[in-house]
């Protein structure tokens, strides 16, 4: 790994590796009591091998607090559980605070902005700052760095990226000011700059200050490149420790760290950035989550460093394993944001899908049992993988029956969709880390009554998850059709136009499949989003392969589904011509396509020649109902789909995979 594992100097810090985990809001700040907890998280993840770790957004002072879960450096409770916080961790890594000011996009009827422009996402219009108010920002900026220091962090990131207060200021598009504060580039880039003074004057000297700077705000008419480099200069001649480049405003409408963005795709970015900025370390940051990404950054000398969040959310020990060479057991994030950007969003605490553990550490100690049991368990979906692995790592003895032959379940059909290639990674983690723990998985064994009872366990889980809901439709026979499962496996291969039916999640998903076989690549996803104009990126329409209608009677497409990516997928299918359709009832199929009828009556006709049915899932519990009738002595446990159909995904899979175990 070139040099990912050499040191680098941060200002009067020597950070061990060239990694910082990024920065993450964790949903619990802003309540007193929570220090033990976050620092057990934080805790594990140095002694996974990170050096130094961004905490959540800080608030500089009232106004700046996101919403109502943040805390703030002049609350002196805040500042006290911050402190305990720092006591916990204290020898183990260096934590860095990010001061953080949300701008116009607090959620809160005060908010505060460079001019009184509302944010998209937000209903709240800002109060635009008077000069005299910009600056006492400034000093807020400057005391809550002083509190920073002396409530025990080791570094400081301000945070002007993402569309927050500083980035705000730069842009033309939130700042129409005519004063010191706005204006040309150079008086816009003036906030952050004094922002950064006034931190570094109540620091003391060498203590590092890294500024989180936007690379590109991904929103039409941003600040030119050469705009950019030019506050990324003054940062330096201000002598900033490092700039850690960000990407894309929360409001803008280009997806940056979803399954729909390919790996390592704003390390160019970052790379242009540190060849027009030299003299001071760069570090890139978002959706660089693998070791062949993080291989390929160092050896071309890309940047200085890499920031990742999300990769440490789901699998603390990401650094150690990488310096190890044992890359094959990181348990990968999938990018998909449903357990922690989706909490974040929601107010919920942060988590992760392929790692239920993160941030419920202190509650899942893994303290091995004193008395180990034999556990049987069915199915290899999420939540008899999870269950499997968490049972032996407490001391237990397992084996696992599936009936296919290889592991995954619906997670290993969900990887054939565009951007889920990602769950192959969490498929490619169990199984060599299952191998190496010692589980021992019996593929190609359906369990049966039988063979259950010749096992004679002490406990027996339940995983056979979800299998496709039947569907009958006068006149389906007329034209080719076959479920989602047939299609992702290739038994069934559509046409040319298509009818889905069925628009939750699976059915949304299937749509994608038919308009773009493949994952996104760099130049795909650049071409897409019109990236490489820099100033007027946004979504470009395109032909698909197919024409697509998915069809759903009640309710909206893909309801329930991550708040932070379906708006994403929505767009880009409607780029390529997918067409949405709900309110109805299904007549039948003829041999002309597949005819609805809409609530208001009106009788319509999709022209199609191949029917795809997503029509929901049935939980496969039968073998759990008649077992359960005839055991005795046996602990029996069912989880995940084959419990519950209604509403199951891989978290709540995972997650019952957990408690099961611990269940035992
Ligand atoms: C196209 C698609 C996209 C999806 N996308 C997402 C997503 O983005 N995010 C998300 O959270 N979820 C997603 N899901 C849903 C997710 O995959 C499922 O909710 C999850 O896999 C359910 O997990 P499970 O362990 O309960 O069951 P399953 O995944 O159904 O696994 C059950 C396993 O048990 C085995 N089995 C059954 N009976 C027996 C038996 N008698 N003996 C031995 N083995 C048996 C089966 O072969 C299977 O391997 C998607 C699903 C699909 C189809
Ligand atoms: C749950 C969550 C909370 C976040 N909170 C912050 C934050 O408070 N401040 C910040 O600068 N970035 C925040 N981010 C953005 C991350 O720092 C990072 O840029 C993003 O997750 C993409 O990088 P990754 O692919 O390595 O996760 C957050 C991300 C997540 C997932
Ligand atoms: S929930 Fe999904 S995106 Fe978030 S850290 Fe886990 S795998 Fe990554």
């Amino acid at each position: 790994m070139s040099t990912a594992f050499t040191p680098i100097q941060l200002g009067n810090v020597t950070v061990p590796n060239r990694f910082l985990m990024g920065s993450m809001h964790l949903g619990v700040e802003g309540e007193t009591g929570v220090a033990h907890r976050m620092a057990t998280f934080y805790g594990k993840r140095f002694e996974g091998g990170v050096g130094m770790i961004v905490t959540g957004g800080i608030s500089v002072n009232e106004e700046g607090k996101g919403s109502k879960s943040f805390f703030q450096f002049l609350d002196p409770l805040h500042a006290n559980e911050l402190k305990l916080l720092n006591g916990a961790l204290k020898g183990k890594g260096v934590m860095c605070a990010q001061l953080f000011h949300a701008g116009r996009y607090a959620f809160d009827r005060n908010c505060v902005a460079p001019s009184a422009i509302r944010a998209p996402i937000n209903r709240y219009v800002p109060r635009a700052l008077t000069e005299d108010e910009c600056w006492r920002t400034i000093e807020d900026f400057g005391r809550s760095a002083k509190i920073a220091h002396e409530v025990g962090f080791g570094a400081v990131e301000i945070m002007g990226s993402e569309g927050y207060l500083l980035n705000q200021f730069f842009s033309p598009v939130t700042n129409h000011r005519d004063d010191y504060f706005g204006g040309d580039a150079k008086r816009r880039m003036n906030f952050s700059i004094e922002v950064l003074r006034a931190v570094k004057k109540n620091l003391p000297e060498g203590f590092p200050i890294i500024f989180r700077m936007s690379g590109i705000d991904l929103i039409p008419g941003n600040p030119s490149f050469e705009e950019v480099i030019g506050l990324s200069n003054a940062l330096r001649d201000e002598n900033v420790t490092a700039l850690n480049i960000g990407i894309g405003w929360h409001e803008s409408r280009i997806p940056t760290i979803s399954q729909l963005v390919p790996r390592g795709a704003w390390v160019p970015i970052a790379r242009r950035i540190k060849e027009q900025t030299p003299g001071v370390p760069i570090i890139a940051s978002n959706r660089v989550n693998d070791a062949s990404t993080i291989e390929k950054v160092f050896s071309e000398q890309s940047v200085d460093m890499i920031s990742m969040a999300r990769p440490f959310l789901a699998d603390p020990f990401i650094v150690q394993k990488l310096a190890n060479g044992h890359s094959e057991r990181i348990n990968t994030c999938v990018a998909c944001n449903q357990a922690c950007l989706d909490h974040a969003f929601q107010e919920k605490h942060v988590s992760c899908i392929v790692n239920p553990v993160a941030m419920n550490e202190d509650k899942y100690n893994f303290k091995k049992t004193t008395n180990p049991k034999n556990v049987l368990v069915i199915g290899t979906g999420p939540a008899g993988l999870e269950a499997a692995r968490v049972a032996k790592e407490l001391g237990h003895d397992v084996t696992i029956f599936e009936k296919r032959d290889q592991i995954g379940g619906q997670f290993q059909l969900a990887s054939h969709i565009p951007g889920k290639s990602e769950f192959n990674e969490t498929i490619r983690y169990f199984k060599n880390e299952l191998n190496a723990i010692g589980v021992k998985i019996q593929l190609n064994t359906e369990a049966t009554i039988e063979n259950i009872k010749a096992k004679n366990s002490d406990v027996v889980i339940f995983a056979s998850g979800v299998i496709p809901r039947e569907f009958h439709l006068k006149g389906l026979e007329l034209l080719p059709h076959g479920s989602y499962a047939d299609y992702l496996t290739g038994k069934f291969v559509p046409g040319k136009a298509v009818a889905v039916i069925g628009g939750g999640g699976i059915g949304v998903d299937v749509a994608h499949r038919l308009t773009e076989e493949n994952d996104p690549t760099l130049e795909s996803y650049n071409q897409k989003y019109n990236i490489n104009s820099f100033t007027n990126a946004m979504i470009q329409t395109a032909k698909a392969k197919r024409k697509v209608g998915v069809f759903r009677r009640n309710g909206k497409h893909g309801a329930g589904l991550g708040p932070t990516t379906f708006w994403a997928l929505k767009q880009e299918l409607e780029s390529e011509g997918v067409e949405f359709f709900q309110g109805l009832t299904y007549k039948e199929v003829t041999k002309d396509g597949l005819i609805v009828v809409f609530k208001n009556g009106e009788e319509f006709l999709y022209p199609c020649d191949s029917i795809i049915l997503c029509v929901g899932q049935e939980k496969e519990d039968s073998l759990y109902e008649q077992y359960v009738k005839q055991s005795q002595n046996q602990k029996i446990i069912l989880i995940g789909g084959a419990k519950d159909a209604k509403n199951i995904d891989a978290k709540r899979a995972f997650f019952e995979g957990l408690e099961a175990a611990y269940n035992i």
